[in-house]
């Protein structure tokens, strides 16, 4: 298994980034001044990206190739972020969908909620989000401690 940065022609992986968020001109937001990283065992399994907002390290997008899902490839890839980020950051953070799909992963690997952004989904995508058979409302922000070394 290896976890690579990948810098350039970024799109190619746009089917992976849509199944994290639907919505294409909301990924052109940030995957160019975000940091892309993919995890591959004999193949794509997994990858997500990140940026820096102030000053707190953020998941912006992450993605397991569905028929991979549930292997650990997910949570591989979060203790990858947590230890190459842990020395520059004390905080990560993650904002997700009220759904029973993503934020029971994200309890697992160590986050907790810190706060709520009301009404970002219907805001700001041109059409309704559905997830888990529910309707997304707000963007939910979990948080980890990052260990400093
Ligand atoms: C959320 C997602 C990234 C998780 O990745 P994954 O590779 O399937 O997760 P892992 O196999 O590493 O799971 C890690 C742990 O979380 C648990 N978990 C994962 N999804 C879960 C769920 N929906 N409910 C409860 N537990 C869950 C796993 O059982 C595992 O537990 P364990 O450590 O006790 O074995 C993946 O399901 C996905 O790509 N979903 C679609 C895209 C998406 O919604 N992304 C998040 C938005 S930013």
């Amino acid at each position: 298994m290896e976890i690579r940065e990948v810098t350039r022609n970024k799109k190619q992986y746009l089917p992976l980034l849509l199944l994290a968020d639907e919505q294409e001109d909301m990924i052109d937001r940030y995957l160019e001044r975000g940091t892309l990283y993919v995890l591959e065992d004999h193949g794509l399994k997994c990858l997500c990206v990140v940026t820096e907002e102030a000053g707190i390290l953020e998941i912006k997008n992450l993605a397991t190739v569905p028929a991979f899902q549930g292997r650990g490839y997910g949570k591989a890839m979060i203790e990858f972020l947590a230890e190459r980020y842990g020395t520059r950051y004390s905080l990560m953070q993650v904002g997700t969908g009220d759904s029973p799909l993503t934020i029971p992963f994200y309890e697992k690997c160590g986050f907790a909620y810190s706060h709520r952004v009301e009404g970002f989904f219907t805001e700001h995508y041109d059409h309704p989000i559905f997830e888990g058979g529910r309707q997304l409302v707000d963007m939910i922000y979990l948080q980890r401690p990052l260990a400093q070394i």
